[in-house]
């Protein structure tokens, strides 16, 4: 499927974000191992997390999504079966390793399989500290390439430095740790996004954290009532055509602000952009019926001059979802842009710095693909183009944002893809004022 954009229509307007995917994907998870009927409210509408429900499904776990108000029935340590066949995680690399870390802690067995996409991504990362843990868990090759084939059960827990940065390979750990035998710790190089942990905290488990080292001791959450905020990453796409097209102005209601995810905002601000945010502190951990003390609140940006900037380090880790945006926003400022640092971008739903390199070039971009990042020399007109989405949400809609900034018609192949994250997003850009189509 295409979409077509055509560029110069300034975007204006109040509206919010579909709600947090990477905090409804744990929300769910952790009702599931939770005793008793958890309620989330703002369930994210993505494929992905539509992934992780039928996976808590096929493992017997009651779901019933209503609207958007999920209710999840856990039944607690023992409330896991043995599905009847491999556990489908789609396109969602969340849902199969943060299942892979459930699953590994029951006694349990089970197949995790996915789209030809997370077939190809790497899941040693989860099968190392798993297998340390006690867990029997076997790859379809030596690259460690899905299905993964998981006996669960026996546990015991580790002290894990893991050598990369991912939320996903912490989280695992931290989900099997719920089930291990002592205490569970992950000692990360920089932090990276911290949900897994706050709703932990939330729901009873005793969650400790000294620097970057957080550690779990065993337990069952306690059911829960919660509302999810809106996706600062689904935002980051709003902002970045605002701060793009001349004449545009919006505001983007109830966004989820948690500093591990907010990098983006520093680094634009750094290159020069127009961005206010009011942050209404996150709910009060003693509140019981809203165990993710997460932040939220309004960002209003507008179109913005840019200046290039040289990015590495934890601001990436804090921005990985949005480093795609950044180089695009790197075309139209003045100067050169490093992006250091970011090698993880090859192992995301594409490789992402292949797949934006290719397509910005096609609308006309300067930039250079290197081995963790890429060098953007800007400004430079961009022109409309056929370009491919490579099967990545997030390319598809960075390329659709470039579409709205583009001289003339831009088409994105393989428009499907947003569904995992965005399913709306082509209406929003049309109730803004953009030329979509
Ligand atoms: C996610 C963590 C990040 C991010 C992904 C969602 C999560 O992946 O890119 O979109 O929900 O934990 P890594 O942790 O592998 O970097």
């Amino acid at each position: 499927m295409d979409a077509t954009f055509r560029g110069g229509q300034p975007l204006s307007g109040k509206i919010g974000v579909p709600s947090d995917k990477s905090i409804s994907h744990r929300a769910a998870i952790l009702g599931a191992l939770a005793d008793g009927i958890s309620t989330v409210g703002n369930y994210s509408p993505a494929a992905d997390c539509a992934s992780t429900l039928a996976c808590l499904k096929a493992l017997g776990v009651g779901t019933e999504l209503d609207g958007a108000v999920l209710r999840v029935r856990g039944e607690g340590a023992g409330g896991l079966w043995r599905p009847d066949g491999p556990l489908d995680a789609g396109n969602s690399g969340t849902t199969m390793r943060l299942l892979s870390g459930v699953v590994a802690s029951r006694q349990i067995s089970a197949t995790i399989t996915g789209d030809d996409s997370l077939r190809s991504r790497p899941m040693g990362r989860i099968m190392e500290p798993l297998s340390a843990m006690g867990a029997r868990i076997e790859a379809d090759d030596e690259a460690g390439h899905p299905p993964l084939r998981i006996t669960g059960g026996d546990l015991v827990g580790i002290d894990y430095e893991p050598s990369i940065a991912s939320a996903q390979v912490k989280s695992c750990v931290l989900l099997a740790g719920l089930g291990a035998e002592g205490r569970t710790t992950v000692r990360e190089k920089v932090l990276t996004r911290d949900h897994t942990e706050r709703l932990l905290r939330g729901t009873g488990i005793e969650v400790s954290r000294r620097g970057l080292a957080v550690s779990v001791l065993p337990g069952t959450p306690r059911a829960f009532q919660m509302e999810v905020p809106g996706d600062f990453s689904s935002a980051a796409f709003l902002m970045a055509a605002a701060f793009l097209v001349p004449g545009s102005r919006i505001t983007l209601n109830g966004v989820g602000l948690n500093p591990t995810r907010t990098g983006f905002l520093d680094v634009i601000r750094a290159m020069g952009a127009e961005v206010e945010v009011d942050c209404e502190a996150g709910p009060a951990l003693e509140e019981e019926h809203v165990p993710s003390c997460e932040p939220a609140g309004v960002i209003r940006a507008g179109y913005s001059g840019l200046a290039g900037i040289e990015i590495g380090g934890e601001e990436v880790a804090r921005a990985i979802d949005e480093i795609t945006l950044v180089a695009l926003l790197a075309t139209q400022a003045e100067g050169r842009t490093v992006i250091r640092g970011a090698r993880e971008l090859r192992f995301k739903e594409s490789d992402r710095i292949r797949s934006t390199v290719a397509g910005l070039r096609a609308l006309g971009a300067v930039i250079e693909e290197e081995p963790d990042g890429m060098v953007v020399e800007g400004p430079c007109g961009l022109r409309g183009a056929a370009v491919s989405a490579a099967g990545d949400h997030r390319i598809a809609m960075m390329l659709a944002v470039a579409g709205l900034a583009a001289a003339g018609e831009t088409v994105v192949s393989g428009w499907e893809s947003t569904a995992v994250s965005y399913p709306g997003f082509l209406e929003t850009v049309r109730l803004l004022g953009g030329d979509a189509s």
